[in-house]
This record gives structure tokens, sequence and C-alpha cells, in this order.
């Protein structure tokens, strides 16, 4: 299991004897500090309140970018974002799990900005072994710049399943058995970058970034992985451990049906539907999704 839940029982266990400000050092201090490190950006991205608040800004000289300290191999993964208010166009926030190498496995989403009042589109992906181009793409039944809204990761051996505050968007099966490579031996790090991309990010590059409005700034909190952390080698997680339910979990039929509500009311793109991308017939995996 990550650090995050033990961390936060382990929290629990100290605060009952002990003083509130030691609370505050064992359990606040470690969040975002303890499980991630900024990578670039020159100081557009900050840790905030104790570590608790993470925030990426792109201006027009730079964007900012984070990623986890751990790598992981299956997981559980949840994130808290508040994307970009305002005119946001032309801006892409990226959250992303990805291993190295170039057979790299890669799970995406992708938010990019839009206008003031116009809809964020919700891009996502999954890389197996370097190949991707496995697009669906979505707008949101909320206003993603109001509020935090928790995106989630379910990933383990039989799925990998995209959640937006708990409700599935889109599933990717292992179907290995029809000869699709599913990401399963490949741990991969957990992601974040706030970038320009007014080439293709908003109406396919037809809005610009209006950089009078700059710097963009996206927030973070409440990071939560019941994950498997890989280190030098091996896994954290007991291949038996019933305490990783989520390691077997599947969707159920409450979960289906909401599945399949966002995929009718908010799905706007679909490789699995892309007759004139695919010519000779769709990709394998579409025959069964
Ligand atoms: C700061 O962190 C505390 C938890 O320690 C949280 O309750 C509070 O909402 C956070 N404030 C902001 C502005 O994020
Ligand atoms: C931006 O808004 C336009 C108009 O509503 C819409 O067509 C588009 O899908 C929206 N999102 C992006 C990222 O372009």
């Amino acid at each position: 299991m990550a650090s995050k839940n033990s961390s936060s029982s382990l929290c629990l266990m100290l605060v009952i004897p002990l003083l509130v400000s030691f609370y505050v050092v064992a359990c606040s201090a470690g969040d975002f500090n303890q499980e991630f490190q900024i990578t670039w950006g020159d100081g557009r991205a900050k840790m905030l309140n104790n570590s608790n608040l993470l925030t990426l800004s792109l201006d027009r000289a730079s964007g900012s970018g984070f990623q986890s300290k751990n790598e992981y191999l299956f997981g559980k993964i949840d994130m808290q974002l508040k994307l970009v208010p305002g005119n946001s166009a032309g801006t892409v926030t990226a959250y992303y799990l990805s291993s190295k190498g170039s057979n790299w496995d890669e799970i995406d989403f992708e938010f990019l900005g839009n206008l003031s009042g116009d809809p964020y589109i919700l891009h996502t992906n999954v890389f197996s072994q370097g190949k991707g181009n496995r697009e669906q793409q979505f707008y949101l039944w909320f206003d993603p710049t109001a509020d935090f809204h928790t995106y989630s990761v379910l990933w383990n051996p039989q799925r990998i399943v995209f959640l937006v505050d708990n409700t599935p968007i889109r599933e990717f099966k292992n179907l290995e058995s029809l000869g699709v490579p599913f990401p399963k031996s490949q741990p991969m790090r957990i992601f974040s970058s706030l970038w320009n991309a007014d080439d293709w990010a908003t109406r396919g590059g037809r809005v610009k970034t209006d950089w009078s409005k700059a710097p963009f700034t996206a927030s973070y909190r409440n990071f939560n992985a019941n994950a498997c952390v890989w280190s030098a080698g091996k896994s954290s997680c007991k291949s038996n451990s019933r305490t990783n339910a989520w390691l077997s979990q599947e969707l159920d039929a409450a979960s289906q049906q909401r599945l399949r509500w966002v995929q009718r009311k908010y799905m706007i793109y679909n490789y699995c539907t892309d007759k004139k991308r695919f010519p000779q017939g769709f990709p394998l995996e579409c025959t069964r999704s």
C-alpha cells in the first residue's frame, strides 16, 4: 500500500493521544512534498498550505510540472484538480501515468482549456507498449474550474478505469486474449504539467492563448493512492492480500450504467467509432468495449 493511506491511519492513531500540532507535522507535511517533486517551471509550480495544495502556472515564458517520487505497478489513484478558470483557451493541463522507454505504457487525462463559459474537453488515451491512438474525449457535467473535483485511475491486471468524482467514464479492458497488449509489467510514475498548446487544443487550434490573462493557474489537492509501489524490482503489494480489493475490482451493474450514461451524454469523440480514421477496420479492442 502506498504511504498516503498508511500515513493517514498513522495520523489517526497519533492524533488521539497527542497534540494537534503533532498531527499537522505527522500528516499534512506528508502530502505533496512527500509524494511528489516539482520537475520544471522555474518557480511556477508551488507547494502551498503546508504542502496540502500544489499549484502549476503558465505564462508566456514557461509552463510547469511535477512528478511522483514513487513508481507504481497497479493502483487506485485519486487526485483533486481545479482547472485554470476564466479564459483558459490554448492551455492544456495534463495529468497522467507513464512508464519509461520506447515501448512505454501510459494512461492519460488531458484537460483542454476554452474561452470563458465554453466547455473544457477532457481528453483520454491509453498507450500500451508504445502504441496509443486510443483517444476518447468528453465534456464534463460541471464547471471544472469552479471547484475541486476528483479524477481517478483504477489500474489493475484486468482493466483500466477512468473516473470523475467516482463516476466511471471509460474502461479499457485487458484483452490480451485477443492479442491487444495491456499495461501490466512496466511501473509508471504520475506526471502533471500545465503548458501552452494553442496550436491544437481549443477548437482544433483556432482559438489562441490570450497572454494578457496570464499567469494561468491550476490547483491540486488530496492525492490518495491505494497502490503497489514498485521499488528495486519489487512490488509493495502481497499477491493475495485481501486489503487490496481494488486489485480485482470490476464495474458493478450500477457503475456500468453510469458509464453508459456518461458515454451517451458527454462523450464527444471515440476512436472506436471513427470510421474515417480506420478505413481498414477498427482496432481489435473496439469490438469488445
Ligand atoms: C489547507 O490545508 C488544510 C488541511 O491541513 C485544509 O483543511 C484547508 O482547506 C487547506 N486550505 C486551502 C486554501 O487549500
Ligand atoms: C470550446 O467551446 C467550443 C464551443 O462551445 C466547443 O466546440 C469546443 O469543443 C470547446 N472545447 C475545446 C477544448 O475546444
